[in-house]
């Protein structure tokens, strides 16, 4: 009886916490209310069969209790109960299933006149590439990724001269248009989510993975990288802003081309650059900035801002100059000392001496003024 009475609680506190639940889902701000009807029909087939099981299983504890002198009934055959089973789970299964099954196929099917949005995830931050007049993205490769070309385009490729390329975390769409995401990862599983888009997918190494999107809600969102893909993870964030096609193409025509970084990085590749300036391009391309900040801001790893030039203090308590030869020390061997306050993760990065020292000179340039 207690059993029977514990699972009739258990039931209506489910449906009651399901109708006054404090949580709620974010409000949408895209096509995609197909994603929401398919939780919704899920909710509703796995609801119901929780109920149905749960009440059936109180009612039978309670009217076949036990009771002195009945004798259980053998009855190991039901051919009818067995159809009727099979046919209800076969239809509760295929409730399930066909809806996702019909939204996925819509969901990686584009409209024709989709604006190509490029998303490059790279442990721990976003990069974003838009097509030109042409509409076109360039082709790329992992073997002409460089400080200059963080995104790996094919410098011989006409089509990539014109792509637009965002650096930053942050990019910017026109609202009502269809967009259509291709997704590429220079290390690792990462996953491009935007909760208020209801549209995400994992980025894996070595292919190109793509969906579809038309923001519906002018406003600026967060995105999240939702695959844990490191000590960097929850700092892997950026922002989608949605505005009107005029604020669009103003913010549009202030982002450098590729032809652009590459004419402005020519003169640096010809060593007309300082070694400071090799080192800002260095940390970018080594991934440095996805830990350490320059502004001040905390990260994975200390900021460097201020850091040249200041005493650090270790684990064991010892204290240490951060000048030339502890920065060269350290990054060449990042596990010999356990900064305090700091997890020991930073990895050893393959440097030539003159990239060291480079790297080092950017750091510098950001330490105490001398
Ligand atoms: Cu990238 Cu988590």
């Amino acid at each position: 009886m207690a059993i029977a009475l514990a699972l009739l609680v258990l039931v209506v506190a489910s449906v009651l916490f399901h109708l006054v639940t404090p949580w709620w889902t974010t409000p949408l701000a895209s096509n995609w209310k197909q994603m929401d009807d398919t939780l919704t029909i899920t909710l509703a087939i796995t609801g119901l069969f929780f109920v149905v099981i749960n009440l059936f299983v109180a009612y039978t504890v309670w009217r076949f209790r036990h009771r002195a002198g009945q004798r259980a009934a053998y009855e190991p055959e039901n051919k009818r109960l067995e159809r009727w089973l099979i046919g209800v789970t076969t239809v509760g299964i295929a409730g399930l299933l066909a809806p996702g099954l019909v939204v996925y196929a819509d969901y990686v099917h584009p409209p024709a006149d989709a604006r190509v949005l490029e998303i490059v995830g790279q442990q721990w931050q976003w990069r974003f590439r838009l097509a030109g007049a042409s509409g076109k993205l360039g082709g790329s490769d992992a073997r002409f990724v460089s400080g200059s070309n963080p995104l790996g385009l094919d410098p011989a490729d006409a089509a990539g001269q014109d792509n637009v390329i965002v650096l930053g975390n942050e990019v910017h769409l026109p609202i009502g248009h269809p967009v259509k995401v291709l997704l590429r990862s220079h290390d690792v599983l990462h996953d491009f989510f935007v909760p208020q888009f209801r549209a995400r997918m994992n980025i894996v190494p070595g292919q190109v993975s793509s969906f579809w999107f038309t923001p519906t809600q002018p406003g600026r969102f967060e995105s999240m990288c939702a695959q844990l893909c490191g000590v960097g993870h929850p700092d892997m964030r950026g922002y989608v802003v949605v505005e009107d096609d005029a604020a669009f193409q103003a913010w549009l025509k202030q982002q450098p081309t590729f032809a652009a970084t590459q004419a402005a990085a020519a003169p640096a590749a010809a060593g007309a650059g300082t070694p400071a300036a090799l080192g800002r391009s260095l940390a970018q391309t080594k991934g440095c900035v996805a830990c350490h900040t320059v502004d001040g801001s905390p990260g994975v790893g200390p900021t460097w801002k201020g850091l040249f030039g200041k005493t650090e203090t270790m684990v064991d308590g010892s204290t240490a100059l951060v000048d030339e030869a502890y920065l060269k020390d350290f990054i060449r061997n990042p596990k010999a000392r356990a900064v305090k306050g700091f997890a020991q993760v930073m990895p050893q990065i393959e440097l030539t001496d003159e990239e060291l020292a480079a790297l080092v000179a950017y750091i510098r340039s950001n330490g105490k003024p001398s």
